[in-house]
């Protein structure tokens, strides 16, 4: 049989084609535009989402045997508020997991509601680009669209709903609303009261790798598809991630580096960072993880060579970097501002430690290495858990460049491990599908069956401690600069 996985992410809609042995067969990616209507603000049109992946899923499905075609599933852009009125229509644009327009909102959460109350209802404090802020602002800022609300989704529920008619949405992505009660998987009352919503407004819970219905017969009949095709409810991006890397199972670590870029940590046991620098989330194989997402990864990156340097070509920018370690130029990512660990939306991107003889690739090499240095602070906040991590899967666009693997396996003194599908969150969403087929009994079955580690990157003694006192230094640049960021984005 074939799974279809789709990859809702923040630049394109990615579609992967799976068989049951986990062999890719074909995939299409689709873009779609990201709005910034303010400073800070992030925005895109569920509707662009649906055209694309449906112009997407024509393409993906042209040279297959489409009779084949059992079940499609997701993994989605998580925290976005998408709101649909009574006949389902969407309301206004949907607000992204990268917005920072939330952030009076966010200190409300967690400074009048208190971290306690919220961490005791969710196992998660408030943070800009969680739901539950952006609806809080939503009820004050644009109170008429607050009134119409029937539905409130995350991304990629939008599009099950689309394909299925089923409003529902799963565990891992419903985990970063701060609506959920994490642990208890249910709905939090308290936070519904506290955002002013009911239990009606939001969607049916699901394990990720639940069927929750078959295409709608229009929808089928388009796409030359069977109307008994399954729709699998799907997962958060970064569980759907974890689950197409391996990333299952007690202690595995997964780092993303998509325009995000993400430390994900799966454990069979809920368990909460008591200083709230990491998320406490459920997984898409029915268990949970701990999380740290910088907002802007590859975007970093992209944003260096596409808006500044004004090029496409990455590699040929990369090539002649070969002093690892010794770096003088250091680089704050904060292009979006930042999520974990500083929660603070008003941190800005920052170049330092330039002087006269500073080259072009000593400035590209400090964006690979301040996105490298902002992982790390996920990953120490892990480990003053006591979590030991010794080795992490690596996916996303940023995972092509050899270099950036390298300077990650020194900078995090981790042996990264490379598999042979990049494409973690659609390969994950396939993966999803194939589980709520039947065509495995479970995601670790699955995930051992099907993910192959390819190569493996090693840390490097003599790097590993030269890029230490750079991350040292990296880390005193952040205080330094807080108060300053404050007066700067007023
Ligand atoms: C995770 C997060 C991002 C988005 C990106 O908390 O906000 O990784 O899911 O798509």
């Amino acid at each position: 049989m074939l799974y279809i996985g789709i990859d809702l992410g923040t630049s394109a809609v990615k579609l992967l084609l799976m068989d049951g042995k986990g062999k890719v067969h074909n995939t299409v990616s689709k873009e779609y535009p990201l709005y910034f209507p303010c400073k800070g603000w992030s925005e895109q049109k569920p509707e662009d989402w649906y055209t694309q992946m449906m112009a997407g899923m024509e393409e993906l499905v042209e040279n297959c045997k489409k009779e084949d075609i059992a079940g499609i599933s997701f993994g989605g852009q998580m925290h976005g508020l998408v709101v649909l009125d009574e006949h389902d229509k969407v309301i206004r644009p949907a607000i992204l997991w990268n917005d920072g327009r939330s952030d009076k909102e966010t200190d409300y959460l967690n400074k009048v509601i208190g971290k306690e109350r919220l961490s005791q209802y969710t196992g998660n404090i408030a943070f800009a680009g969680f739901t539950a802020p952006k609806i809080l602002w939503l009820k004050e800022k644009e109170p008429e669209n607050f009134a119409r609300i029937s539905k409130i989704m995350l991304p990629k529920d939008y599009l099950a709903y689309c394909l299925s008619g089923v409003h529902c949405t799963d565990y891992s992505d419903a985990s970063g609303m701060l609506l959920l009660d994490v642990k208890n998987k249910c709905w939090s009352k308290e936070m519904m009261k506290i955002c002013g919503i009911n239990e009606n407004q939001l969607p049916k819970l699901y394990e990720s790798y639940d069927v929750v219905g078959t295409l709608k017969l229009d929808v089928a009949q388009n796409l030359g598809l069977s109307s008994n095709v399954k729709v699998i409810a799907g997962a958060g991006d970064n569980a759907a991630a974890a689950v197409g890397t391996g990333t299952v199972g007690e202690g595995m670590c997964n780092i993303s580096l998509g325009t995000s870029g993400t430390v994900f940590i799966s454990s069979n046991t809920f368990g909460v960072d008591e200083n709230n620098g990491l998320h406490s989330f459920a997984h898409a194989d029915g268990y949970y993880h701990l999380m740290g997402c910088m907002l802007s990864a590859a975007s970093c990156n992209k944003w260096w060579m596409d808006e500044i340097l004004k090029t496409k070509e990455y590699a040929k920018e990369q090539n002649n970097i070969v002093k690892l370690g010794e770096n003088k130029v250091f680089y704050l990512p904060y292009l979006m501002g930042e999520r974990s660990p500083h929660n603070d939306p008003k941190a800005r991107a920052t170049f330092t430690g330039m002087t006269m003889d500073t080259t072009r690739e000593e400035m590209t090499q400090a964006v690979l290495e301040g996105v490298a240095y902002g992982l790390r602070d996920s990953l120490e906040v892990a480990r003053s858990l006591g979590i030991i991590i010794q080795r992490t899967k690596i996916c996303g666009g940023g995972a092509k460049s050899t270099l950036w693997k390298k300077i990650i396996a020194n900078v995090m003194n981790l042996s990264v491990d490379v598999i042979e599908s990049e494409e973690g969150p659609g390969y994950g969403g396939a993966i999803l599908a194939a589980v709520g087929c039947g065509e495995f009994s479970s995601v670790k079955e699955a995930s051992d069956k099907l993910i192959k580690i390819i190569d493996t990157v090693e840390p490097e003694q003599d790097l590993v401690e030269k890029y230490e006192e750079g991350y040292q230094k990296f880390r005193k640049i952040y205080p330094t600069m807080k108060e300053l960021f404050r007066t700067i984005t007023e």
